[in-house]
């Protein structure tokens, strides 16, 4: 299966990734994922990313369609994959047609995990992240077990540099002037999924399972 999900900054794109590659085995693809890797390690991609996910930007197209098409190309993509926070803008969505129809690995499904906007600062500020493998939580929504402490391997749980409510309103504001032209974008080509991603976690990853097991 080849999959996108899209949504807006807190959506729950990552969380219900997870989901999707424990169910059906495809590789989940996360361009911010990526990105903070990269700043991690020092890279040259990593340096040039950093002030644009700092200032709540996007990083230019440029930068991050080179990036998926490397990673598209890998062998471990070759039974799908799940992208998730890429394409954002129309351009990368022309990209992403490109690239996968030079791979011959053209998508299946795009998944739509629809939040309303006002809900989204309280979740992206609660959100506690693992920098050890990622696991992200939430203060209230999906606590961990131990206050602080993530479940999998017992890291202290940090926050994200860009989950300051500063930088929050400014991704929201970046992402919600480019979400509406990419939905249509994949309406049109009648593969656009919308779930309703103001519900319980699980109860919105049954809903994902059902239209996808369709
Ligand atoms: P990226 O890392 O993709 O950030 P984002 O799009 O802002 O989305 P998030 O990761 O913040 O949210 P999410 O939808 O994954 O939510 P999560 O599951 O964690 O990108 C970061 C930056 O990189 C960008 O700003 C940009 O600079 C750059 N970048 C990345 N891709 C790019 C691209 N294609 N082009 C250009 N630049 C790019 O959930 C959030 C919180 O809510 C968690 O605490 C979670 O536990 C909780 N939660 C999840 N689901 C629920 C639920 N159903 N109910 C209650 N709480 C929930
Ligand atoms: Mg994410």
């Amino acid at each position: 299966m080849r999959l996108i999900l899209m949504g807006l900054p807190g959506a729950g794109k990552g969380t219900q990734a997870e989901k999707i590659n424990e169910k059906y085995g495809i590789p989940h693809i996360s361009t911010g994922d990526m990105f903070r890797l990269a700043i991690k390690e020092g890279t040259p991609l990593g340096k040039e990313a950093q002030s644009f996910m700092d200032n709540g930007e996007l990083v230019p197209d440029s930068v991050t369609n080179g990036i998926v098409e490397e990673r598209l190309a890998k062998d471990d993509c070759e039974e799908g994959y799940l992208l998730d926070g890429f394409p954002r803008t129309i351009p990368q969505a022309e990209a992403l047609e490109d690239i996968t129809n030079k791979l011959d690995r053209k998508l299946d499904y795009v998944i739509h995990v629809d939040v309303p906007e006002e809900k989204l600062l309280e979740r992206l500020t609660g959100r506690r992240v693992c920098p050890t493998c990622g696991t992200s939580y939430h203060v209230i929504y999906n606590p961990p077990k131990v206050d602080g402490v993530c479940d999998k391997d017992g890291s202290a749980l940090i926050q994200r540099d860009d989950d300051t409510a500063e930088t929050v309103q400014k991704r929201l504001d970046v992402n919600v002037a480019q979400a509406q032209p990419l939905l249509d974008f994949y309406e049109e080509k009648g593969i656009l999924i919308t779930v309703d991603g103001d519900q319980a976690i699980d109860k919105v990853f049954e809903d994902i399972q059902a239209q996808l097991d369709k």
